[in-house]
């Protein structure tokens, strides 16, 4: 039996997108080892959201360099958010000759006949595509534990100054709505000895909150989760479930985020997880203004309020940039506040990185590495003294 080894960089989308990877390879009759020097494929889906993600990718692939000095038939292949950027394509081109396949996370899923020419060619094949495609269904070979994911739109219209996700995941597009639901039935009824296999069923999206837009009849996330309930209601009514499964959802962008989505899930609490992602990036409404958020502290704030207010039990949680360029002390003070004001179950705290092509990377004005590095770590310990202040 042929195997592979598969390494996932970045967010949930990247992770739902390896189990797609999995897929075609377990299609292809090649199981998943744990060991990489075992490997006769090695994949790995990279991230490029911030530099650290990428420097971490490059190591990696340096060291399959080395692997296949031990094994002359392995082949190796990078994919996912960093090799669809040119720049970064066309360096790993020039540096690391070595990769058999080069493809990005438009074209992902060509992966498996790009594999299956590699090894009747044994060419070498490097791919990216460009143009944001309408994904194709996918073969799907979901991870054990207790999430299932399914994407509901993809890419990003947003383009937030610090941000190169629009760039590399392409132009927003919903998925129809009868496909989502038609994936949700699937999953909700996969059994492992005779028990439901996922207890959460995850709904992906940069942005699920603008969900349905583009589609024609135009739809709202708030439709397609209202009809995903329907569905628990309906097919697991009878089922000896115990507690009904439950849907989650991530991202949720507070520009977009309507409050009538908290008042369905205060109405169907034993069929939502008790759970809101709500990156805010920055407590001072200039820098959000500067960041293109579009909204400002006090709108966010509005939208915790009624949260807090409709849905008792919440686990809480956020994404936070510090040392955006430009980001004056009194600024990040207003991040601080804001943490302590809201009280968040857990922070996501990231220090700016440039990410070129950008435009906050052109700005004038970036912070330091020195402060960057301070304001980072006192978010981390006023999150953690809120934390213990709740408890
Ligand atoms: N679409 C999602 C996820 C985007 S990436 C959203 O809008 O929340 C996940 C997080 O990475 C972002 O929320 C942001 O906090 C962070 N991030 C994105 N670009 C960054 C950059 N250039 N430097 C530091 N953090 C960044
Ligand atoms: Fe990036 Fe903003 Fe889109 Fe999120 S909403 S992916 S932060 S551009
Ligand atoms: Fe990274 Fe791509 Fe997700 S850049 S954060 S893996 S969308």
């Amino acid at each position: 039996m042929k195997s592979y080894f598969l390494i996932t960089f970045g967010c949930q989308m990247n992770v739902h997108e390896s189990e797609k990877l999995a897929g075609a390879l377990r299609s292809l009759g090649f199981i998943p080892t744990k060991k990489k020097e075992e490997a006769d494929i090695i994949v790995l889906n990279t991230c490029c959201v911030r530099q650290g993600a990428e420097n971490r990718a490059l190591g990696n692939i340096g060291a399959f360099k080395t692997l296949k000095k031990t094994n002359k038939d392995l082949i190796v292949c990078v994919g996912g958010c960093m090799t669809q950027q040119k720049t970064a394509f066309k360096k790993l081109q020039e540096t690391y000759s070595f990769i058999d396949i080069i493809f990005g996370n438009q074209n992902l899923d060509k992966f498996k006949e790009m594999l299956l020419e590699r090894i009747e060619t044994k060419k070498k094949i490097r791919e990216i595509e460009e143009g944001s495609p309408t994904p194709v269904e996918s073969e799907i070979s979901r991870a054990d534990g207790d999430t299932a994911y399914i994407n509901i739109n993809y890419g990003c219209d947003n383009f937030c100054t610090y941000c190169i996700v629009p760039y590399v995941r392409g132009r927003e597009r919903s998925r129809a709505k009868q496909d989502i639901i038609n994936e949700f039935k699937k999953v909700i009824a996969e059994e492992n000895c005779g028990t439901p296999r996922f207890k959460t069923i995850t709904l992906l999206g940069q942005n699920v909150n603008s969900y349905g837009k583009d589609l024609k009849p135009a739809s709202t996330f708030v439709e397609i989760v209202s009809e995903l309930i329907k569905v628990l209601r309906e097919e697991c009514w009878g089922r000896p479930l115990g507690d009904p499964q439950k849907i989650a959802f991530m991202t949720n962008h507070p520009k977009d985020f309507s409050l009538e989505l908290v008042e369905l899930m205060a109405k169907n609490e034993e069929y939502m997880a008790p759970e809101i992602h709500l990156p805010v990036q920055s407590g001072s409404s200039t820098v959000l203004k500067r960041m293109n958020r579009n909204y400002t502290r006090e709108h966010y704030l509005n939208i915790i309020n009624h949260i807090r207010k409709n849905l008792k039990k919440i686990y809480l949680t956020t994404d936070i940039i510090v040392g955006f360029p430009g980001e004056t002390e009194e600024e990040y003070q207003e991040t601080l506040s804001l943490i302590r004001e809201v009280k968040y179950d857990k922070i996501h705290a990231f220090m700016y990185s440039k990410r070129s092509g950008t435009p906050a990377a052109s700005m004038s004005d970036q912070i330091d590495q020195k402060t960057k590095n301070r304001r980072v770590n006192e978010v981390l310990a006023l999150y953690k003294d809120v934390l213990n202040k709740k408890m």
